[in-house]
């Protein structure tokens, strides 16, 4: 099992990119794959989850080739993908699974869905319910609660549909759902969560309306859409997370990290982060695939606590394993709430983002839907953690949030069981050694 081990003391300074998009890359692949013609998928995430879903596709008889700078995927139109013969196997990707469930529902072969030990605990209800409400032929362990999911393809119908969770996995597995079912789908949601999916939909001209949290699919496009010569995925903001985090906490940083997406349905973290006193300036801003990307630059600053209600979770979920972080060097208490989706992700990262940051001196309170964590700021700069043995949990967003609050440790700290974190970030080690280093990568 992969160790790492954070050298603390020097400040982050220089450039750097972050890989492509986790979630645009997964959809980037589905849409490749249904389209006429060869497209091209460049900067795209080599986390082992895209990988997952690039070898699915693969798997359903569609061509891709693969390099470190793009994907060449033959696309086979919307009705072109054939049955695999093996177990398709999405490893820890939450997305790939419920993603595929929803495109496979409507196909007419049969399909087989699994991962690994943290996706076969994780609630796959939440998309399978609304599938069989379409007509999907599901079947799976609990009735369906927990994957493997056995995709008895079918035709489906289009729904109305109002999700009690803001998810763009139940979301996106909807509608892709929809694309295959006869008649208009409806889907809506509490909040916005993030919307790549649709942006995906209008970057191709396929059909969807959108008003508000209320989106509506015309099923069986008579006419499918061409592959794009070459989509640009933008750098992941949940990557840049831990840099933004890092560069802000340890006095005498100065980041730029360039091209990250900043969809207004991800950057939560960059709200807060500034209502928390972060020094964040978002440079180039320019639009690509249908996405806005802007350069990062963050330098060191004091934090002070912050509230985190309802309204922010879902813009914001993916970082608030670095936002303890923050929150726990800050001044101040930071409290948040309404965040109950945190205990049902790779691990329940409100339990084991208070376990870890506990033991390295954090002052942190559970609650079922949240935290609240008073900061140990010092009234000069932001409070420092002590260096413990950490442990992810299998969580690589945890992993990596543990290497950012060791950098503010007095002593060397070493992280348990890190090879996780090649499912989203591959590299992310020597990325934060550039920094440290103070160089360019
Ligand atoms: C994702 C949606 C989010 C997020 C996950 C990626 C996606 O999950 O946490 O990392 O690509 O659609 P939920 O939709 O379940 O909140």
């Amino acid at each position: 099992m992969a160790t790492l081990t954070i050298t603390p003391g020097r400040p982050l300074r220089g450039t750097i990119t972050v890989p492509g998009d986790k979630s645009i890359t997964h959809r980037a692949l589905i849409f490749s794959a249904l389209a006429e013609g060869v497209g091209t998928v460049a900067r795209y995430c080599r986390g082992e989850d895209c990988l997952n879903t690039m070898r699915a596709f693969q798997s359903l008889g569609v061509q891709i080739q693969e390099t470190p700078d793009e994907l060449t995927v033959h696309g086979k139109g919307l009705w072109g993908l054939t049955e695999p013969t093996r177990v398709i196997d999405c490893g820890n990707s939450g997305t790939g699974i419920r993603l595929l469930a929803g495109l496979l529902a409507g196909q007419d072969f049969f399909s087989v869905l699994t991962g690994d030990a943290s996706i076969r605990r994780r609630p796959m209800g939440r998309i399978v319910k609304p599938l069989r409400e379409m007509g999907a032929v599901i079947a799976g362990r609990k009735g369906g609660e927990l994957a493997p999911l056995a995709v008895t393809g079918t035709t489906l119908r289009g729904i109305a549909y109002s999700s009690p969770v803001a998810s763009a996995q139940i979301k996106s597995s909807l509608l892709l759902a929809a694309l295959f079912a006869k008649g208009t789908t409806t889907f809506v949601e509490p909040r916005l969560s993030r919307d790549h999916t649709e942006r995906l939909f209008q970057f191709y001209g396929l059909p969807l309306a959108r008003r508000g949290t209320t989106i509506t699919v015309e099923g069986r496009p008579a006419v499918g859409w061409q592959a794009v010569s070459r989509l640009t995925v933008p750098g992941d903001l949940s990557a840049a997370a831990f840099f933004i985090v890092g560069a802000t906490i340890v006095p005498g940083s100065d980041v730029t990290i360039q091209h990250v997406g900043v969809n207004p349905t991800r950057i939560g973290l960059l709200e807060v982060m500034k209502h928390m006193g972060a020094d964040i300036q978002l440079l180039n801003r320019r639009d690509e695939a249908g996405e806005p990307v802007a350069d990062v630059r963050v330098k060191s600053a004091a934090l002070r606590g912050v509230t985190i209600g309802p309204e922010l979770i879902p813009q914001t979920i993916d970082e608030f394993p670095v936002l303890c972080v923050a929150a726990a060097v800050a001044e101040g208490r930071t409290v948040i709430s309404g965040a109950e989706e945190l205990r049902v992700k790779e691990s329940d990262r409100i339990a084991t983002m208070a376990a870890e940051l506990q033991q390295m001196g954090a002052r942190i309170t559970e609650r079922p839907d949240g935290m609240l964590i008073e900061g140990l700021g010092h009234p000069k700069e932001n409070g420092r953690l002590q260096s413990r043995r950490g442990h992810s949990h299998g969580d690589h967003r945890v992993a990596m949030s543990l290497a950012i609050g060791g950098l503010t440790t007095s002593t060397p700290m070493t992280i348990d069981d890190t090879d996780c974190i090649d499912t989203s970030f591959p590299g992310f080690d020597q990325r934060l050694t550039t920094l440290t280093d103070g160089g360019q990568s």
